[in-house]
């Protein structure tokens, strides 16, 4: 069964449904050069079967490998950046327990990230918080040269070296990288880490399920077969060339003819905090594929309703260039409903007995109509709950959305030339040999 729909009725006047039909065409050709293989960054297109074709041995790999860490890690380290971290950041936050590192690890270690900034007192204070306890590291970087993360395993290498000598340490220390090159798989090799690895046609982005997003969600007790099994639901649901059976094709429809429309920025607007990190994966994941030969719609997020209260005024009454996309959870996990109180000081008892969900949900679809009063186009995600098996579905559904906005919009969604600018400067002041 689908956890996944999309409701496309605030576009009207904006976008219609004879707008969306013309596009079908276009929309089938793309769809031919990524099933072929024949469009742009094809080299790239590992993702595109992965659910399917993924094979059982390596998840029973992942997991018994997490399992028979679990124990003995009370902190684990992941260390990545970019496409090599916000998968799993995002899997986390979604499918764990709001305060998960403070209870409700499930015997499972607390889960920390490091090596996606450079910051000196955020990596400081992380060690300062995990000195003392038994840590563990998932060092994650397809290429095994990206700065940030290698200057961050660096130091976490060192403090557990100190600590628990070289040959203990090597326990405690799982890679993900590429299955022959690279620094850190020439490491892996020479100190005998556990290796896991990344597919060469798999970009960062398109690898949350690959071991890249898998192990970290395994370390922290997710079913990550659930998530599969939703991964494959989304690969059966959306490999339709048809864009009235396609909800992820549909979307990118929709995305397409707004941005041609001047819509240049699309906010993915969320009511859930665990949504936070699914939002900067899906910024990522289309900010990188798509912005790109002075073209791409700005992904930007929103929390609300606190950021009603915030962005909200922009979002009413700003620049009228944005659309939006409701990402809304149908149902939480646990239900708190509204308590009455004896004297109503508040005037609140007229929601007395009424549930957090139903008040979120009214702010939803307030937001929604006053954001279309303002001329700002929306549309509704729906998602059914924080299962793995929705989110596997969710990951999936973007990835192909996001492919075809960009194949229809003209542009390899597969590369990043663009990433590499700050880095021949940013060698150069560092005084790198050969910058
Ligand atoms: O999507 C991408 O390709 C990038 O965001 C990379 O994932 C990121 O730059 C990290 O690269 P690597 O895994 O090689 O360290």
């Amino acid at each position: 069964m689908s956890k996944l729909s999309l409701d496309t009725q605030n576009l009207r006047p904006f976008v219609s449904q004879e707008e969306v039909d013309e596009l079908q065409p276009q929309v089938r050709q793309c769809h031919d050069k990524l099933e072929s293989g024949t469009g742009l960054g094809s080299d790239y297109l590992g993702w595109l079967h992965l659910p399917s074709s993924f094979s059982s041995s390596l998840l029973d790999e992942i997991e018994s490998t997490a399992n028979s860490m679990r124990g003995s890690c009370e902190v684990l380290i992941v260390v990545g950046i970019g496409g090599s971290y916000l998968g799993a950041r995002a899997g986390l936050s979604y499918l764990k327990p709001s305060f998960y590192n403070q209870y409700g690890k499930d015997g499972g270690p607390e889960i920390y990230f490091a090596g996606q900034n450079i910051s000196s007192d955020y990596h400081a204070d992380l060690f300062d918080l995990v000195s003392g306890r038994d840590v563990c590291l998932n060092v994650i970087s397809k290429s095994g040269t990206t700065t940030e993360p290698a200057i961050a395993f660096r130091l976490l290498k060192q403090m557990l070296e100190n600590k628990y000598g070289a040959t203990a340490t090597r326990d405690r220390i799982v890679v993900t990288t590429d299955a022959k090159h690279g620094a850190l798989k020439e490491l892996a090799d020479d100190l005998g880490y556990k290796a896991f690895v990344i597919p060469d046609d798999i970009g960062g982005r398109y690898s949350v399920l690959t071991p890249v997003g898998l192990f970290p969600m395994a370390m922290a007790g997710i079913d990550i077969k659930e998530l599969m099994t939703g991964a494959r639901k989304g690969e059966d649901s959306y490999s339709n060339s048809s864009l009235n059976q396609n909800e992820a094709y549909h979307y990118a429809a929709i995305r397409h003819l707004l941005y041609q429309k001047g819509k240049t920025t699309e906010i993915l607007s969320t009511f859930q905090p665990a949504f936070h990190y699914l939002a900067e994966w899906w910024k990522q994941l289309a900010g990188e594929s798509e912005g790109k030969n002075l073209k791409g719609i700005f992904p930007a997020s929103v929390e609300l309703t606190s950021d009603l209260h915030s962005m909200g005024q922009w979002i009413q009454e700003g620049q009228r260039n944005i659309f939006e996309t409701f990402l809304i959870l149908q149902s939480s996990s646990r239900q708190l409903k509204i308590p009455a109180f004896q004297n109503d000081a508040d005037g609140l008892n007229y929601l007395a007995g009424e549930s957090l969900d139903a008040v979120n949900e009214k702010s939803w679809l307030g937001t929604a109509e006053a954001h279309k009063e303002g001329n700002v186009p929306n549309m509704t995600i729906q998602v059914a709950d924080r299962s793995p098996f929705s989110l596997g579905q969710m990951f999936y559904f973007f990835e192909r959305a996001v492919a075809m906005t960009g194949y229809l919009n003209g542009v390899n969604p597969f590369d990043q030339p663009g990433v590499e600018f700050y880095k021949k400067n940013m060698f150069k002041l560092l005084g790198k040999p050969g910058f």
